[in-house]
């Protein structure tokens, strides 16, 4: 059996250098989706009896969510694969037998375990700790700790309950609420809905903006009554009945479209490149990088994957699609707070794509991305500034001018996975050499990152 549990960055030393390439060429197998893989292993662990798990990420963060599977009671098998991603074989005694070991959780650098979780613990007895990282400590709780209090959990943190650690005292019977999410955060409503299960009656979750739905599917598929309807301004009502049980079933991941990001602008901003990816996940909550890029001009041809069933958006499977992406002449355009919402996590990469479009791009109310892994809004103005980025930065809202043409210079990841991955891109078009120090962090959410980038420069 593999070894669960984070596992160090990739061996890189010092920062990564990376020199502009001449030309991009290639076809690449993502990583398995990080949203999916978590919600995979957390929905095994709940449902009774084997759970098969294909091509599920082997990034550190998805590590750090099997490694709790196991902890909290389920037989958690993790098996190599051909290629990047990995199978694994979940047993778990199911939901009912379930009880919460007197124990920290250390979900490392990842903010969907810690907050997923947090809704799991609520639903059964007994009390356990959830803790990370440096940076998940300095991440908000206090999205979960309310709604999680109100459905009669105890929830305890740090800073008057604003950072990790948590700790959970969890019940088998909640009270059900109707919550509107503050922030949009598929987190929050995920951590909900897992408690959800457990509550006597319909819990019910309502967004402005209707952020990524794979809980929902996740938890149809396997037989839990999920409602969702759109209010016809952007928003969603998300409804899910108390009690029922989770059943086991196989899944295959599909790729990670915030992965594929990072190849869709290398191509769509590089002058000699033609980059294809298969089987990546095109959810309509997921894929707003794909139609931003398309709208500032990017080339991107997006076909059915074969052998994957036809993609009829029935709310339970998740749509996957081939993409080709090929040198483009990018325009500018405005980016508001909903395109944010739906493309919270390509937000740093679609900055660099900005340098390269013609006019000035806005992207407005930006500031959720002060919360992730860094404040990525200073964090990747501070890197494209560095190589030579026209961008400004007024609250939440940035302003990008282009075309500029970059120069190599020493950047900085924060230690945080896309920032790396931003950066080292901008390398590749970037005059002279670009490092990036912290590099490792790209193997939270994409472990081949830097080898991927030495082969398509082939
Ligand atoms: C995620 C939701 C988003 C996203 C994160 C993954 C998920 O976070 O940024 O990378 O899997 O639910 P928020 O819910 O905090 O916006």
């Amino acid at each position: 059996m593999g070894r669960l549990g984070a596992r160090p960055g990739e061996p890189l030393a010092g920062p990564a250098l990376i020199h502009p390439a001449t030309r991009l060429r290639g076809e690449l197998t993502l990583p398995g989706d990080k949203s999916i893989s978590h919600r995979t292993l957390m929905l095994a662990l709940l449902a009774e009896g084997e759970s098969p798990i294909s091509g599920a990420s082997d990034g550190a963060d998805v590590r750090s969510t099997a490694a709790i599977v196991a902890a909290l009671g389920a037989a958690v098998e993790r098996i190599e694969e051909s290629g990047p991603n990995v199978r694994y074989r979940v047993v778990s005694p199911g939901h009912a037998r379930l009880a919460l070991p007197d124990l920290a959780l250390d979900c490392g650098n990842s903010g969907t375990s810690l907050r997923l979780f947090a809704g799991i613990l609520a639903g059964l007895p007994g009390t356990a700790t959830l803790d990370g990282d440096a940076s998940l400590r300095r991440r908000p709780v206090a999205r979960i700790i309310e709604p999680l209090s109100a459905m009669g959990a105890t929830l305890r943190a740090h800073d008057q309950d604003s950072h990790p650690p948590v700790t959970v005292t969890g019940h088998r019977s909640l009270r059900p609420i109707d919550w509107t999410t503050p922030v949009p955060s598929a987190q929050v409503k995920s951590a909900i809905l897992l408690a959800g299960l457990v509550a006597a009656g319909t819990t019910r979750v309502r967004e402005r903006v209707a952020t990524r739905d794979h809980s929902e599917r996740m938890l149809r598929a396997r037989g839990v009554a999920v409602r969702s309807v759109g209010d016809g301004a952007g928003g969603s009502v998300i409804e899910i009945e108390g009690g029922m049980a989770v059943q086991a079933i196989d899944e295959r991941v599909p790729g990670d479209p915030s992965a594929a990001a990072f190849w869709l602008v290398a191509a769509a901003v590089h002058p000699d490149a033609e980059l294809t990816m298969r089987g990546v996940g095109v959810n309509p909550t997921r894929r707003a990088v794909i139609d931003l890029l398309a709208r500032m001009g990017a080339r991107i041809d997006e076909s059915q994957t074969a052998g994957a069933a036809m993609a009829p958006d029935d709310g339970i499977g998740e749509p996957v699609a081939d993409l080709i992406v090929r040198s483009s002449d990018l325009r500018a355009i405005d980016i508001s707070p909903a395109d944010v919402a739906a493309a919270i996590d390509e937000i740093p990469v679609l900055c660099l794509a900005a340098t390269q479009a013609r006019g000035r791009t806005t992207i407005r109310g930006a500031g959720e991305l002060r919360h992730k892994e860094s404040d990525r809004i200073s964090g990747i103005t501070a890197g494209l500034s560095a190589l030579g980025a026209r961008i400004a930065v007024d609250g939440d809202d940035l302003t990008i001018d282009g075309p500029i043409r970059l120069a190599g210079a020493p950047t900085d990841s924060l230690d945080d996975h896309r920032l790396a991955m931003t950066f080292a891109i901008a390398g590749l078009i970037a005059d002279g050499r670009t490092s990036v120090a912290r590099p490792g962090s790209a193997a939270i959410s994409y472990p081949g990152f830097f080898s991927d980038l030495e082969r398509i420069r082939a």
